[in-house]
């Protein structure tokens, strides 16, 4: 702590060479270490300071995905940090309790940034989260799992081209769980709960295990669920998070995988832009005796409430071309538009491309209304910041602006395949 009472996180982005397999050692970034970050845990109502060191000889920036803070702290193209500068965020925490992450924003580069290793988690405590009885001992049976495909060229180093003929650019062939090839897990009670993060640049996973059990989907990306979904199967885009909780047999060997996704569309393209690969993503072997003390409560987090609001302003917003919304490209220095402060806003979003988009919206957590005029389905019932956009679909997207406002900077909102999003895909509003 610093003498304001802030938790004080201190963080050095640097580069360094990071041993994922044998031969030659490969050329990565990462924050107090090789590759990835740290854990960086906080409770709702703490306030936290940080102190970014900048060491590459690049800018680059720190932007907290999902966290609801002030322009000025937010990390994104505006706040880039220099080669050899420091950067000192500090705000309060005042979310539920929820998985989040933090990466890279410099403008245009935010693809190479994070491809080259740079990003971590970002956990969220609450009151309500820390009296339910869900798996909660970090490491043991709950389990941050950061998942990114790679592609290692001839000599080990990564390889960030795009694809041939792929509108999504890269896709590897090789997948690394916390910075790990080939993981596994060693299971000791019969309950984990896994915080998945789609940390890749492009690609989109469908989890599952390799037996098709079901599993409870417990939060999404701004927190807990009203109640548990079961599932066999979770579509994860670029961005995306959800905590899943596992039963697991005592002695059992188990895979989970990324199995064939469905990106709404088939045929070539879908080939092309990864949807039907099978990759082994993390192999679980559980104890021949399991500690058995926490079960999934039947009601979790509260629902978005916001469909019953006044709604200050409709918005529409149309991805299309791989580089563009609503026709223009991002500009640093053009802000798209400014929202009220206290009201809430509904933003219709469509792809108008033939493959995949998503959305992400800075700042806030938003309420799916509608998906092509249908109620959500169950994963997307709950509080999100990014959601996969299908070909030719329009997402009604219900927020509310709060607490912050500033004239000058902006907060972004874009596309969060990492080549569309240094292609253009983005634009800026600010809250007055
Ligand atoms: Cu995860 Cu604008 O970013
Ligand atoms: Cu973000
Ligand atoms: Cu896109």
């Amino acid at each position: 702590s610093d003498s304001s009472g802030a938790r004080v996180f201190n963080l050095e982005i640097q580069a360094g060479e990071t041993q994922f397999k044998s031969g030659r050692a490969t050329e990565t970034w990462g924050v107090n270490g090789t590759y990835l970050g740290p854990t960086i845990r906080a409770r709702r109502g703490e306030e936290v300071a940080f102190a970014i060191r900048n060491t590459l000889d690049e800018e680059t920036s720190i932007h907290w995905h999902g966290m609801h803070l002030p322009a000025v702290m937010d990390g994104g193209p505006h706040q880039a940090v220099s080669p050899g500068e420091e950067w000192a965020p500090q705000w309060t925490v005042n979310q539920p309790a929820s998985t989040l992450w933090y990466h890279p924003h410099p403008h245009g580069q935010t693809g190479r940034h994070v491809y080259q290793g740079l990003a971590g988690m970002f956990i969220i405590d609450d009151e309500e989260s820390e009296g339910m009885n869900l798996p909660s001992e970090y490491g043991v049976d709950d389990v941050p799992m950061v998942v990114q495909d790679k592609k290692f060229d001839g000599d080990n180093q990564l390889d960030d081209r795009a694809a041939f003929m792929s509108m999504q650019g890269i896709l590897g062939d090789e997948i690394l769980v916390n910075g790990t090839l080939g993981p596994y897990f060693e299971v000791t009670t019969r309950l984990v709960r896994l915080r998945l993060l789609n940390g890749s640049n492009s690609r989109l996973y469908n989890f599952g295990f390799a037996d098709d059990r079901e599993f409870s989907l417990i939060a999404t990306d701004g927190g807990l669920l009203p109640g548990p979904w079961e599932t066999d199967r979770l579509q994860l885009s670029p961005g995306e998070r959800a905590e899943i909780v596992v039963a697991f047999e005592p002695g059992e060997t188990i895979d989970l995988r990324s199995h064939p996704a469905d990106e709404g569309y088939s045929g070539p393209l879908g080939r092309l832009n990864g949807a039907e690969d099978r990759l082994d993503v993390c192999r679980f072997q559980a104890a021949e005796s399991l500690a058995d003390e926490t079960e999934v409560p039947s009601e979790l987090g509260t629902a978005p409430d916001l469909d019953g609001e006044d709604v200050a302003e409709e918005r529409s917003f149309k991805l299309s071309g791989f580089n563009s919304i609503n026709g223009d490209q991002m500009d640093m220095a053009r802000i798209d538009f400014g929202v009220r402060e206290g009201t809430v806003e509904v933003w219709e979003v469509t792809n108008a491309d033939g493959y995949m988009h998503n959305f992400h919206v800075h700042d806030v957590q938003y309420q799916v209304l509608t998906v092509d005029g249908e109620a959500p389905p169950p994963q997307l019932a709950g509080w999100k910041d990014t959601v996969q956009l299908v070909p030719q679909r329009k997402y009604r997207l219900a927020m509310r602006f709060s607490d912050y406002t500033d004239p000058n900077l902006p907060y972004m909102y874009h596309c969060h395949i990492l080549m569309h999003e240094d292609s253009g895909m983005m634009g800026q509003f600010v809250v007055l």
